[in-house]
């Protein structure tokens, strides 16, 4: 087995460079410590071909939203369709109508839905939701938690150690983007995920205060990190022992967990919620989805491009393919033969590692075989370093992972064979990481 060449991709990174700040159109798009990333011409099924015409078996599935593969006909027929119509009127349409009622049906806690383009907007949209319902200002969200990149959610979303985050009962706000407005986050309280003990000091401190409690109901972006048995639960019912919204932002979670999100998985409905990412299947969508008195608040949802046609007509195509029976039990069987897969080379190579699949999702820690519980405890335990190597020995022979933090999506159109191939050439990998 032969390390790919990537010169084209090294080539055209370079003269992008000339142009366009940074080389790539979002921070994502390179990961740390990649030279160069490697420059895609075009994707079909599970896989991605570069322009040194190089194939890769991708879970990185553009950062979550391609749920259904890469050019997934029915998709494509679906967008086609909207494209000859029109790709945008600013005005409703009958599909705008069809998707904001089938988000009712299928997602727990939605009995009104907006729109927006971004999860960042969304998460913007729905604190300012919880702001007016309340009347209180403060956001409670957590250490390591990620939900955008406006200067109020950039807070305290990675550390490089346990020491950086500050103590336990007093987290630092860590603001490390220039530019990024220190201001922004004094109505920010960050506390720890996965206690329930601090989340209620927090709270009877501060709830004459605090609006919402903010977090994804899996960790994915940050761990992932699983929740603890009954923790989404108790956060419940601190929320409402203390008159306070509970916020589950299912930009990952959502319809990858499930159809209807993290939220009907583990059976917890949160007052308010956020997705974006796979609701489309690829295309710029996101949704504030809650109770209808709380959604009533009184914030009227702007944007230009809000509830686009083209957008609208992937999500219905896109809920249409994954409503049908037997896709969260394919996700599931696929991710727990890549774990499993996972669990033997770790055998064989000496590497510990924890791994979990969750409908679309697979967790994998390298470094533990002990799940981690918690960020700081992930900092701890998880052999950080390692997972990067991974990654870039991984797509050095055509398996592309997420670059951070163990998060593998799986899509329709993977399959069994991908995933035991994928297994066959991490066996090389391993060797080498
Ligand atoms: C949990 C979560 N919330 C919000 C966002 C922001 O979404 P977007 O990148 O669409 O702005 C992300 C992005 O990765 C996310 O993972």
């Amino acid at each position: 087995m032969e390390r790919f060449h990537t010169e084209k991709s090294k080539a055209l990174f370079e003269d992008t460079c000339n142009y366009l700040v940074d080389g790539v159109a979002s921070s994502f798009h390179r990961a740390p410590g990649e030279e160069y990333p490697i420059v895609m011409e075009y994707g079909k099924g599970s896989k991605l071909y570069d322009v040194d015409g190089n194939e890769y078996i991708d879970y990185n599935c553009a950062m979550g939203p391609v749920i259904l593969g890469y050019n997934n006909a029915e998709l494509i027929e679906a967008v086609t369709k909207q494209l000859q119509k029109g790709t945008q009127f600013a005005a409703p349409t009958p599909q705008l109508n069809q998707l904001a009622k089938k988000l009712t049906e299928i997602i727990p806690c939605a009995e009104k839905v907006m729109f927006q383009n971004s999860g960042t907007e969304a998460v913007m949209c729905v604190w300012r939701v919880a702001r007016a319902y309340t009347g209180k200002n403060k956001i409670v969200k957590f250490e390591g938690q990620y939900h955008g990149w406006s200067d109020e959610e950039k807070v305290t979303i990675d550390a490089d150690s346990v020491e950086e985050l500050g103590p336990i009962d007093n987290i630092y706000k860590i603001i490390n983007t220039k530019g990024q407005r220190i201001a922004a986050a004094d109505d920010i309280i960050v506390a720890p995920w996965n206690d329930l003990q601090a989340l209620e000091k927090i709270l009877k401190q501060h709830s004459n205060d605090i609006a919402a409690v903010a977090m994804e109901p899996f960790m994915c972006d940050s761990g992932p990190i699983l929740p603890q048995p009954g923790y989404l639960q108790g956060a419940k019912d601190l929320c409402e022992k203390y008159n306070v919204l509970l916020h589950f932002d299912e930009v990952i979670t959502g319809f990858r967990m499930a159809l209807g999100g993290a939220q009907q998985y583990y059976n917890v409905i949160p007052h308010i919620a956020t997705f974006a990412k796979a609701i489309t299947g690829g295309y710029p969508l996101a949704v504030v989805a809650g109770r209808k008195d709380i959604m009533d608040a009184g914030v009227h949802a702007s944007g230009t491009f809000n509830g686009n046609p083209v957008s609208v007509a992937a999500a219905l195509a896109t809920i249409g393919i994954l409503e049908r029976p037997g896709v969260y039990e394919k996700f599931q069987k696929l991710g727990d033969r890549l774990c499993h897969g996972f669990e033997k080379l770790s055998k064989k190579h000496h590497i510990p590692l924890f791994c979990a699949a969750k409908g679309s999702i697979v967790e994998l820690q390298l470094g533990t075989a002990q799940e981690a519980t918690t960020f700081r405890d992930f900092l701890q335990k998880a052999d950080i370093e390692k997972y990067q190597k991974l990654f870039h020995t991984a797509k050095a022979y055509g398996v592309r992972i997420t670059p951070l933090r163990g998060r593998i999506y799986l899509t329709t159109a993977h399959t069994e064979e991908d995933i035991d191939k994928t297994i066959e050439i991490l066996d090389v990998v391993f060797s080498q990481i």
